[in-house]
């Protein structure tokens, strides 16, 4: 599976990309306003900034909502460098935009996906990964893991291409179990990368060892 963070905070990024473990980087409109990168000319530049620390997918949101103004958008986010990936929201002129950018070889990242149904439909229109937002379906008590299931099982049925990256992970057992389901992908925090390294008795063991090693070379 691959790992993605999900922020637009370079520390965050360089920190995971440091650790050797990092495939990729999401943003979004809201997480680059959280880092206060606002005006189009420092947002292209912070895209920038990001694809200078990883070699890896660089998802882009678009901000448009009609067709012509996301083709325009990503045509101009995709120019930008080769690895940005015009991430589009999954609406009726989002799944044009998604095709057309299919025909044209760019990546594609399709978001707000909440039901089997859109991840269908955007798989359909060529989307390169499409973004299910497990964290945000737990939140209104409907299992989110459930619809990476579902959509896994559709994917494969029919051979589809696109990769499942969840997204909205919040914490370590989301990303156990989208390892679980088959996710090709998860996108989560940093805290929530670094949690999995945690074991109180990984803890405990070092101590001993070093102990007993420091008592040994007394
Ligand atoms: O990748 C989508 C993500 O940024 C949304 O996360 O925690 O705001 O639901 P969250």
């Amino acid at each position: 599976m691959k790992f993605f963070i999900d922020t637009a905070n370079l520390n965050d990024i360089k920190e995971a990309n440091d650790m050797g473990i990092l495939d990729g980087v999401t943003t979004n409109p809201s997480l680059m306003a959280k880092e206060g990168i606002t005006g189009e000319q420092n947002i292209l530049d912070h895209y920038m900034a990001i694809c200078n620390i990883v070699d890896g997918p660089v998802s882009a949101e678009v901000i448009s909502t009609d067709y012509e103004g996301m083709v325009r958008e990503g045509e101009h986010l995709a120019s930008l460098h080769k690895n940005i990936v015009v991430k589009i929201p999954m609406i009726p002129e989002g799944i044009k935009a998604i095709k057309y950018f299919s025909g044209k070889g760019i990546k594609t990242n399709c978001t707000l996906i909440f039901s089997a149904g859109q991840a269908l439909l955007a798989a359909k229109a060529g989307a390169t990964y499409i973004s299910p937002f497990l964290g945000r379906l737990d939140d209104v008590s409907t299992n989110g893991l459930d619809l990476i299931a579902q959509i896994r099982l559709i994917y494969d049925n029919y051979m589809f291409d696109t990769q499942i990256l969840a997204a909205s992970v919040r914490h370590p057992m989301h990303i156990i179990n989208c390892a679980e389901i088959g996710s090709d992908v998860m996108t989560g925090p940093l805290s929530a990368i670094k949690a999995l390294a945690k074991h109180p008795l990984t803890d405990i063991g070092l101590q001993q060892f070093l102990a007993d090693h420091a008592k040994g070379n007394k």
